[in-house]
């Protein structure tokens, strides 16, 4: 095996990469398969491009399986979004690819890294406290989910070392 790829399961997964603008499709697909309100490949595209924003991949098969995506401003960051494939799930790969992406905004020189989350999103909840993050505070009924419910958003916080 390359030293490049690590296995998760029986997958083959490649190291974290930076993100690229010309990743805006595949990251649209991966976005399209989880959220009620999907981004499009457009709006990706921007972000992308926006030296502003910063993102980390990781690949399966030469295809996304993972990204995450946030936007700084001076030393303070939001982490905008992370996706992994509903495939690759619960193998690690959303922990890699957050703990890389935490290394790349610390050496940009982010000490304070903020993010929104649904309450009810265990997953997140579970991912993003594994690293290290703690509740700010709390956005009632911000999220409307495909049902029409509202769902209320925590404003989780780290400080980075
Ligand atoms: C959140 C998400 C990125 C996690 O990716 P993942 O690759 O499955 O996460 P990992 O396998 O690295 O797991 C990280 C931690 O979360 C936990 N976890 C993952 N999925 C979980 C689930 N469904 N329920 C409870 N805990 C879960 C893992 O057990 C692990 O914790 P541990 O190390 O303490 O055991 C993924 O579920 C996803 O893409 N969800 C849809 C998009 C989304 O909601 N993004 C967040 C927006 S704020």
């Amino acid at each position: 095996m390359k030293s490049s790829l690590f296995r998760l399961g029986r997958q083959a997964m490649s190291a974290p990469r930076a993100l690229r603008p010309s990743d805006g499709a595949a990251c649209a697909a991966l976005h399209r398969a989880s959220f009620a309100h999907p981004w499009a490949a457009s709006e990706f595209e921007a972000l992308l491009t926006d030296s502003a924003c910063f993102g980390e991949a990781i690949e399966a098969k030469s295809r996304l399986a993972g990204f995450v995506l946030s936007r700084r401003a001076l030393d303070e960051a939001e982490i905008l979004t992370i996706v992994v494939d509903t495939r690759l799930r619960q193998r690690g790969c959303g922990q890699r690819l957050l703990a890389a992406h935490l290394s790349q905004l610390s050496a940009l020189g982010v000490i304070k890294l903020f993010l929104e989350v649904d309450e009810t999103n265990e997953a997140a909840l579970a991912l993003y406290r594994r690293l290290g993050f703690t509740q700010l505070g709390m956005r009632k009924g911000y999220y409307v989910k495909k049902d029409g419910l509202r769902a209320n958003a925590l404003i989780l916080g780290r400080a980075q070392t």
